[in-house]
């Protein structure tokens, strides 16, 4: 197993392994890494729906999707499909539901930010890409925060913000949930900023998600989440990846945005997605995803 730096301010590029046939300390250094740099990529490897799922579950326990109606639900439970290819395997318009939700997915967010429980690692497994475009970025939500002058730190650590699905999905133009859908994830409050419970560093939880902060205006939570955003978003904090069939990228959602870039709607683009459950934000009831 081979690991090398991916970006200078996060992430790891780890090559030479299969993920379906883990030795121990392999499965230790992958897991360690999900929890402690931000983005791992895995290029080469190759997974049934099953076998991506059975990965995935070295990190905790599998997020399942309460509200998966817009998505293909032919799929097992906790395998989301991002892809523009309908059941025939042809390429559908722009306006089909799937790609209308998933539209969502590029604004800045971070997965599942909208839930008490919120994410840990995400997983993204690419099994068909495009030639050009369909990247998707990820920032540093902890190198950004060490950036911060020591006064805004001070200053956005007293804060709250409400993470609520509806708003993001709702900017994305996608309206038409049920009263049902609305009961299944009301909005939470997180900290905007968070402290990483494997590694005790703080990071700023923002994205498109979030729908107001406390003590502000509406006016003021949106200015304050595009300037802090737009710090985020600089080069220095972000990695672009774009995608060739057989990555594998595993993210912390607790350490970094991240978002899809447009891609061309005439080329196949089918990625899979997994996820785990947080074991918490902060606290002691924390346990180290797989351990
Ligand atoms: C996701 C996501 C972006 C993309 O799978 O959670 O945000 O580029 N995907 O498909
Ligand atoms: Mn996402």
């Amino acid at each position: 197993m081979k690991v090398t730096t991916l970006h200078p301010a996060f992430g790891l590029k780890i090559e030479d392994v299969n993920v379906k046939s883990l030795s121990h300390a392999e499965r230790d250094e992958i897991i360690k890494a999900g929890n402690t740099a931000g983005i791992v990529h895995i290029p080469g490897q190759s997974l049934s729906e099953q076998e991506q799922l059975d990965f995935t579950s070295i990190f905790g326990r599998i997020r399942i999707l309460r509200v998966n109606r817009a998505r293909d639900s032919k799929r097992p439970p906790g395998i989301v499909e991002i892809s523009n290819i309908d059941a025939e395997g042809k390429i559908v318009p722009p306006s089909n539901d799937m790609l209308r939700f998933s539209k969502g997915n590029m604004m800045w967010h971070s997965d599942y930010s909208y839930t008490a429980d919120w994410a840990a690692q995400s997983i993204l497994y690419a099994l068909e890409a495009v030639r050009k475009g369909g990247e998707t970025e990820w920032a540093s939500t902890e190198a950004a925060y060490d950036a911060l002058p020591q006064t805004e730190k001070d200053r956005l650590g007293m804060l709250t913000a409400t993470h609520d699905r509806f708003h993001s999905r709702i900017k994305s133009g996608f309206t038409d949930f049920t009263e049902e859908d609305y009961k299944l994830t009301p909005p939470v409050p997180h900290p905007l900023v968070t402290t990483h419970p494997v590694t005790g560093r703080k990071s700023l939880l923002l994205g498109s998600h979030v729908s107001a902060i406390d003590g502000m205006t509406e006016a003021e939570a949106e200015a304050l989440v595009a300037e802090l955003t737009e710090f985020c978003e600089q080069p220095q904090f972000v990695y672009a990846h774009s995608w060739t069939p057989g990555d594998i990228i595993v993210w912390d959602n607790r350490s970094t945005l991240h978002r899809g870039r447009p891609a061309n709607p005439t080329e196949r683009r089918v990625m899979r997605r997994t996820a785990v459950f947080s074991p918490g934000v902060e606290g002691p009831e924390v346990q180290v995803a797989g351990a």
